[in-house]
């Protein structure tokens, strides 16, 4: 542990959730045990930090079809996941300038301040310095020094997962597996359409539970799946398997119940899914907008590319469109992408899905479907209780990258939405109502149809604003309020935003500070784009960082401060050892930081899930993945002694990297399929501890 630098802040408000999250989990109520089946047949016992083991005999529904398939080594963030490529060409700031110019000063002033310190270089404990008079504007809280207190492993490249001794996993719901509570899986060879609607989807991402610690309902977002894995092949030949690659995508809702060998599905009249062709339903300021009509006049459908999450008090659940733009492409060889279209990534071929080719409403060059695209990008609500409900695409949330959605109650309940657009140099988003959104409920309303959104600047002093985008907005003088929510990038451009380094999730801590994961940008310090200095010493920022803010005027005023939580390359862990590409991130009540990663390692390890304290900036390496996946997706029973966690395409879906849930045998072995990991403390406690 390094040295810890005392403070000072206010006592914590009487009655407050100190995380600013919400203890609505509970309200699902008791279940009723007719709806669960028995024992379900792939719960796989795991033999502690071991690679090995034991697969229960009733698991044969992987089938070995594929051996001998050639599969296309891709690594993690290939375009056919996230749109690499930078589209911000607005001459605002990019974070790098602002931070170098922060923490140069910093380090001159850094003596002279009682609450200073700069030594997140290294991995000791810190505490940049608040300016003073910011502090008390702000909602700061006391967080507990957290226990962390168990085994930090070391870093990993094997085909199976490990986890620090003291712990244990089991796996669930992995793709293919039936809605039905059977606990069966439809075979990858043969796989329709149909049956994907019937089973959950590929590329687990972020997720939610809404239960108790016995049963309850998990929201699990489905990223993406390349052809190659679902099919086996590079690309769709006709538009049944469009639609089975349309299928894969979105969401699952579905009932999980704990049984004897480990949680699983259980059989609920709300177990469904919500993937391309789904019908929805626009709401909010945009809804009625021209922008959002084709032609064509076919219904609003769909979501895709859903990353991250968030969840509300009022026991919704929000699911994110993230790179929604790979999806589409042209069929004309003449057509060529708009400015509008270019700042949100289009081309002709996308991420070579080749939907296009089979389903007009993704033909950028079908001129009666020219607004699909703006029907993509959103942040989307979902009601898991009712499975009847249409999900509501919230276009006053507005039209980015959606990573995620952190929804925390503001000043006088109001509802307070953080949000990051992943891409190189694009921003980070904050929404408050208008209303306390426990009274647009009773008057059945959205809370989040109705607010304001603002978009961050990070200045100098290590002081930000929130720049507010609407009409009001001098800089947005002649915009419609639909434009801007509509094309909210360009919006932020002329409003000045800093440019960040792909703002990934958002998580409010028990310190009351937001944390965004930034999780790389490549083209630091490369041709044309923002230099090295001293604060920002690697030309290809390769690992990317940590940043939190305390915002002001309890969450819904339009400063607040901001300082470096970590930079990942120069953070070591108990063993030691590093991470990059900091992903998914979710603080617990008590003070700890689950920090998941998404992409390069230190070592070209496995992706991993790790806890910080927030104190002290020390991580602890919990849980390892495998060859070629990505560790994303947190969620907890409301104890926090049953963790939710997702490993998404497994290597990389080639059976010559990993067979994950399967045992490796390599590639005469199972596809490998992506699923959720149960993880649980051995001896019962906290997880984290
Ligand atoms: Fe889907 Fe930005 O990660
Ligand atoms: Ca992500
Ligand atoms: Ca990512």
């Amino acid at each position: 542990m390094g040295d810890v630098t005392k403070r000072t802040v206010p006592a914590p408000e009487a009655g407050t959730d100190p995380v600013g999250h919400f203890s609505y989990q509970s309200a699902i109520g008791v279940v009723d045990p007719d709806e669960f089946i028995a024992v379900r047949d792939h719960v796989l016992s795991v033999t502690e930090n071991s690679p090995n083991f034991n697969l229960n005999a009733n698991h044969g529904s992987i089938p070995c079809h594929l051996v001998g398939l050639s599969f296309a080594h891709h690594h993690k963030e290939t375009p056919m996941e996230m749109d690499d490529t930078f589209s911000n060409h607005s001459d605002n700031r990019t974070f790098e300038d602002v931070l170098s110019a922060h923490m140069s000063r910093r380090s001159v002033i850094v003596g002279g301040l009682a609450t200073a310190a700069l030594t997140f270089f290294g991995g000791s404990a810190v505490r940049a310095a608040t300016p003073k008079g910011q502090i008390e504007a702000a909602t700061r809280r006391v967080a507990k020094n957290p226990k962390i207190a168990f085994t930090s492993i070391p870093l990993q490249s094997s085909p199976m997962p490990t986890i620090a001794p003291e712990y244990t996993y089991t796996v669930l719901a992995p793709w293919r597996e039936k809605l039905d509570g059977s606990g069966k899986s439809y075979p990858i060879a043969g796989f329709t359409a149909e049956q994907q609607e019937n089973s959950v989807g590929i590329g687990h991402d972020g997720m939610w539970y809404f239960g108790d610690e016995k049963s309850g309902l998990l929201c699990v977002n489905h990223e993406y799946g390349t052809t190659q894995h679902i099919m086996g092949k590079s690309v769709p030949q006709s538009l049944e398997e469009v639609r089975l690659s349309q299928a894969a995508h979105g969401m699952s809702v579905i009932k999980i119940e704990k049984a004897a060998k480990g949680w699983k599905i259980a059989k609920s009249d709300k177990n469904r899914r919500i993937h391309v062709n789904t019908p929805m339903v626009f709401t909010g300021p945009a809804a009625k907008s021209d922008l959002l009509k084709n032609a064509a006049g076919n219904p609003v459908q769909g979501t895709l590319n859903n990353c991250a999450n968030g969840y509300t008090p009022w026991g919704t659940y929000l699911t994110c469109e993230e790179n929604f733009n790979g999806y589409f492409g042209s069929t004309s060889s003449t057509w060529k992408a708009s400015a509008d279209q270019a700042r949100y990534g289009f081309s002709a071929n996308g991420f070579g899905y080749d939907w296009h080719k089979f389903d007009a409403r993704f033909d950028l060059s079908n001129a009666n479907y020219a607004n699909e695209m703006n029907r993509f990008g959103w942040v989307v609500e979902v009601d898991p209780n009712d499975p009847k409900s249409k999900p509501a695409k919230r276009t006053a949330l507005g039209r980015v990258k959606h990573e995620g959605a952190e929804v925390i109650e503001g000043k006088n309940g109001r509802a307070v939405v953080y949000m990051g657009d992943d891409e190189r140099f694009d921003y980070v988003y904050k929404f408050v109502s208008k209303l306390p959104w426990k009274k647009a409920v009773a008057a059945g309303k959205s809370p989040l149809d109705e607010g304001t959104l603002y978009v961050a600047k990070f200045n100098e002093d290590g002081t930000g604003n929130w720049l507010e985008l609407s009409t009001a907005n001098p800089a947005l003088a002649g915009w419609t309020l639909d434009k801007i929510l509509v094309n909210t990038r360009l919006a932020a451009d002329l409003a000045g935003a800093t440019k960040m380094d792909r703002p990934e999730w958002i998580t409010t801590a028990a310190d009351g500070y937001q944390y965004v994961t930034l999780t790389n940008n490549t083209q630091r310090g490369t041709t044309g784009r923002a230099g090295v200095d001293k604060a920002n010493p690697t030309a290809v920022n390769t690992y990317g960082h940590i940043v939190r803010w305390l915002d002001s005027d309890k969450n819904v005023g339009t400063t607040f401060t901001w300082e470096i939580f970590a930079l990942a390359k120069d953070v070591a862990d108990a063993g030691g050892q590093m991470f990059g590409s900091p992903d998914g991130i979710w603080a617990d009540k008590d003070g700890r930081i689950f920090v998941q990663t998404d992409g390069e390692q230190p070592g070209k390890h496995n992706d991993q899930l790790l806890v910080a304290n927030a104190a002290t900036r020390q991580f602890s390496r919990l849980f390892t993945g495998v060859k070629g996946c990505e560790v994303t997706g947190v969620a907890v029973t409301p104890s926090q002694k049953t963790m939710f966690v997702n490993l998404q395409h497994p290597g990389d879906g080639d059976p010559r990297l990993s067979n994950f849930p399967a045992p490796y045998t390599g590639v005469g072995g199972p596809v490998p399929r992506d699923c959720t990991i149960v993880i649980t403390r051995k001896n019962g406690g906290v997880v984290g501890t």
